[in-house]
């Protein structure tokens, strides 16, 4: 369980935070948002305010931000008492008992940093903000997704929600590259590319959204002082995989698919030449009638994949 401190400014918590790491020593602030980087986006004139920053004064972890622009915000006022638990219980009980007489800023729910955040102004004028911890994903967590998942080959035509697709396209963003040169280049399809793209795959499965992760074959690496083997399939194969398991800890199912005509997929959507296709990933809810297929539990024992 965590216990913070929430400093809020009006814009000038870049300067706040520069301010505050030189008298503290603290060196450069921790994990710095900005409005403009998160998943949801924001208005245009909040891009450089700053949506999260921490800084560790005598030990704790004191966080920063500026309020969106617009939104009233008085000196002196500007500090949240900041509780983080596992216990989401703990959480709702502690929110309603002082929602009562006070005034929600916002209400319990999910956010793309937290599964369930909530802040509340009680009778007092005291602004809290409740975060539950443990929503990072754990080994177990992993270990259940990597269970569960299957590939998806029968989607609804619900549209993915925005915030949804963001949060899968930024597990392919952070995903490991060899020597960090990020050469992973991702299309995104949609409805008006399906008659050209149905023509270079059969396994589109109905899906909304398709990705088609490539690497950028200028700017990959290759083993060059052994044998000059090409990396970048290897880049576009782990972010694929990135893909796809953030997109299952979306509620959402994908398919792997290696089964395209990359000549034609470069030709019909004028692909520069060093863009090389990898995988397509057809996105999207699964059907009702959707089941894995037969392979799906057709596992090798332990003791048949080591070598
Ligand atoms: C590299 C790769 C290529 C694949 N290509 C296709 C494909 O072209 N079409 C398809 O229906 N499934 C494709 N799959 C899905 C596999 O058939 C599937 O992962 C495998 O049968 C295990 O089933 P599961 O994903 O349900 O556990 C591919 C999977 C991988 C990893």
């Amino acid at each position: 369980m965590s216990f913070d401190v929430f400093l809020n400014f009006n814009g000038d918590c870049r300067a706040a935070l520069s301010f505050y790491s030189e008298v503290f020593q603290t060196g450069e602030p921790v994990g710095l948002m900005t409005y403009g980087q998160n998943p949801y986006g924001c208005a245009e004139a909040d891009k450089e305010r700053i949506l999260y920053a921490s800084l560790p004064i005598f030990g704790h972890n004191i966080m920063f931000s500026d309020c969106p622009s617009g939104e009233p915000y008085a000196k002196g006022s500007n500090i949240a008492l900041t509780l983080g638990t596992d216990n989401a219980d703990e959480i709702r009980r502690i929110f309603a008992a002082l929602s009562e007489g006070g005034e929600v800023h916002m209400p319990l729910d999910k956010t793309f940093f937290s599964e369930l955040y909530g802040m509340v102004k009680d009778r007092f004028d005291i602004t809290w903000q409740f975060s539950l911890t443990s929503f990072q994903p754990t080994a177990t967590a992993f270990s259940t997704l990597a269970r569960e998942r299957y590939s998806v080959r029968s989607f609804s035509s619900k549209p993915i929600e925005g915030e949804k697709l963001a949060a899968i396209l930024e597990a392919g963003r952070i995903a490991p590259t060899a020597c960090n040169y990020q050469p992973q280049r991702i299309k995104i399809f949609t409805e008006e590319d399906f008659a050209k793209l149905d023509r270079c795959s059969p396994c589109r499965f109905g899906a909304p959204t398709v990705l088609l992760v490539c690497y950028d074959s200028s700017i990959s690496a290759k083993r060059s002082t052994i044998d000059g083997k090409e990396i970048g399939e290897i880049d576009a194969s782990i972010v694929t995989t990135h893909l796809m398991f953030a997109a299952a800890e979306q509620g959402l199912g994908s398919c792997w698919v290696a089964h395209f005509d990359p000549a034609r997929l470069t030709e019909l959507f004028a692909l520069p030449e060093n863009i090389v296709p990898i995988a397509l990933l057809p996105i999207g809810y699964a059907a009702q009638d959707a089941k894995p297929a037969a392979m799906h539990t057709n596992k090798n024992k332990l003791e048949d994949i080591l070598i």
